[in-house]
C-alpha cells in the first residue's frame, strides 16, 4: 500500500494576472512564479504603465509564454488579442498591483487598455491587490472605489503598511506575493460547491493472486473512478482515492491516493479512513471471491490443481453502509449484464446506500475500459435520473453536480 504525495493546490487553475503601472510591479514577477509553483496556469496582461516598471520579457520568461499588453499582436498582419477569450479562459483574474487609476476604471467600466477590456468581459471572479501611495490610498475616491468593487464581489487583498516609494510611511504597499497566492488558494477552496467535504472514492479492479504470476481479476480500467475523483477535486472536495491495479496518473488536485491490490487490502484502506469522510463513492470492481489457497511460486502445468476453491471477500461497500453515520452519504455502483434495475435497487437497500449508479454491459459503450458510459442513478428516496451515453469525464461532472443538489443537506 502506498501513499502519493498531495498534488499542487492550484494545479489546473487558470489565472489571468493583470499588472498595472506601479513600482510594486516588480513583485508581480515573484507572484507569477509562486502561482506557477503552486500548479496554476498563468497568463499575464500588462498595461503600458506596467511595462515601464517590469519588462514583458521578464514576465514571459517566468510564465513560459508571451504576455499580452496590446489590443493587437501584429498590427500590420491584423492579428488582434482576443480579450474576450482571455476573460473567459481565466478561472480567476488577479490584478496585482492594482493602481488607483485601474481601480477607478474598473468601477466605471472603462475600456481604455487591454487589461480593462479583459476585466469588462470576464465571467470569472476578480481579485485586486491595490498598491499606491498613502494619500492616494486613503483618498475618499479610492476608498469609495474599493467599497463599490467589494460590493460587486471583487476580492480586495488589503495593502500592507510600511515605507512607500515616495519616502512616506503608511498603508499602500502591495501585499506580499506569497500572501496574494495564499488568498488565491483560499478563493478556490472556499467558493467551490464541495469545498471542505472529504470524499472517499474506490476505483479500478482488484487482483486476487492464484500463484506467483496469476490472479483472478476483471477488466476495470479505473477510468470511471478517476473521472469522478477529478470532478470532485475540481469542485473543491478533499479526495482520497483508493485504487486497485490500474495504469492511470493521479488526477490533478486529488489529495491522497492509496494503491492496493486485493479486496482485503482495499477493505483495510477504506476502513482506515471512512469514518472521517463526508461522502463515499464505491466505483471499484471488487472481486467477490479470492482463491482459498495461493502459491508463492509459479504453478507449472503439472502442479495445477484441478479445481480452485474460492473464499468470499469482504463486501467493502456493505461494511461502509453498515457503519455510515447520519451525516455521511454513500453511493455505490452496480455493474449488470441485463437491464439490471431490480438488482441495482436490491443493492441500494442491502448495502444501505443513498444512491446507486447502474451501468449495464447491454449498452454499447458502457461499463469496463471504454472512455464512455451510460448510467441510471437511483436514490433512496425513489428518484431515478438517466444519463445518455457520454464521456466518463463529462458524466462524472454531472454526477457530482447531481449529488451536491440531491444528497448533501
Ligand atoms: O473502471 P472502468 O473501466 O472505467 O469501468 C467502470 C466500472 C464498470 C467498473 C464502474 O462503472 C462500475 O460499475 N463499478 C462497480 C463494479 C461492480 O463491482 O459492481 P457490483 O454490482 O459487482 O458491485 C456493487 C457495488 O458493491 C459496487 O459499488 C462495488 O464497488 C461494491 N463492492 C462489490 C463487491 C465487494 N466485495 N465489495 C464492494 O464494495
Amino acid at each position: 500500500m502506498e501513499l502519493a504525495s498531495p498534488s499542487f493546490p492550484l494545479s489546473g487553475r487558470r489565472i489571468v494576472l493583470g499588472i498595472t503601472g506601479s513600482i510594486a510591479a516588480y513583485k508581480s514577477a515573484t507572484l507569477a512564479r509562486e502561482l506557477k509553483r503552486r500548479g496554476a496556469q498563468v497568463r499575464v496582461v500588462m498595461t503600458a504603465g506596467a511595462t515601464e516598471f517590469i519588462t514583458p520579457l521578464t514576465m514571459a520568461t517566468l510564465i513560459d509564454r508571451p504576455v499580452h499588453s496590446d489590443f493587437t499582436e501584429d498590427e500590420h498582419a491584423g492579428v488582434w488579442t482576443n480579450h474576450v477569450e482571455l476573460g473567459i479562459w481565466g478561472d480567476l483574474i488577479v490584478v496585482a498591483p492594482a493602481t488607483a487609476n485601474t481601480l477607478a476604471a474598473m468601477v466605471h467600466g472603462q475600456c481604455e487598455n487591454l487589461l480593462q477590456a479583459v476585466l469588462l468581459s470576464a465571467r470569472c471572479p476578480v481579485a485586486v491587490a491595490p498598491a499606491m501611495d498613502l494619500d492616494m490610498f486613503t483618498h475618499a475616491s479610492t476608498q469609495d472605489n474599493l467599497r463599490v468593487l467589494e460590493e460587486r464581489g471583487v476580492d480586495i487583498v488589503d495593502p500592507g503598511t510600511g515605507p512607500l516609494a515616495s519616502g512616506l510611511v503608511g498603508k499602500g504597499r502591495m501585499a506580499e506575493p506569497e500572501d496574494i497566492a495564499d488568498r488565491v488558494e483560499a478563493h478556490f477552496q472556499k467558493t467551490l460547491p464541495w469545498s471542505g467535504k472529504q470524499v472517499l472514492i474506490t476505483a479500478g479492479p482488484t487482483h486476487e493472486p492464484l500463484d506467483a504470476v496469476r490472479f483472478l481479476g476483471n477488466r476495470s480500467s479505473g477510468k470511471m473512478g478517476f473521472a469522478l475523483a477529478s470532478a470532485f477535486a475540481d469542485q473543491g472536495a478533499l479526495v482520497t482515492l483508493v485504487v486497485g491495479p490500474v495504469n492511470l496518473p493521479t488526477p490533478e488536485r486529488v489529495h491522497r491516493r492509496i494503491d492496493i491490490s486485493t479486496a482485503v487490502d482495499m477493505n483495510e484502506a477504506v476502513q482506515s479512513c471512512w469514518a472521517s469522510m463526508d461522502f463515499g463513492v464505491a466505483c471499484a470492481a471488487v472481486s467477490d471471491f479470492r482463491p482459498a489457497q495461493t502459491s508463492d511460486i509459479k504453478w507449472h502445468r503439472a502442479d495445477m490443481p484441478e479445481t480452485i476453491a474460492l473464499k468470499e471477500n469482504p463486501d467493502i461497500l456493505r461494511g461502509m453502509g453498515q457503519s455510515k453515520t447520519d451525516a455521511q452519504r454513500l453511493v455505490g455502483f452496480a455493474l449488470e449484464t441485463d437491464e439490471g434495475l431490480d438488482s441495482a435497487k436490491a443493492k441500494l437497500a442491502r448495502k444501505n446506500l443513498d444512491a446507486i449508479v447502474l451501468n449495464t454491459l447491454q449498452d454499447d459503450g458502457a461499463g469496463f475500459a471504454v472512455d464512455t458510459n451510460k448510467v441510471t442513478v437511483l436514490d433512496a428516496s425513489g428518484r431515478t435520473v438517466e444519463f445518455d451515453l457520454q464521456a466518463k469525464d463529462e458524466l462524472a461532472q454531472k454526477l457530482v453536480d447531481l449529488w451536491r443538489t440531491t444528497l448533501i443537506p
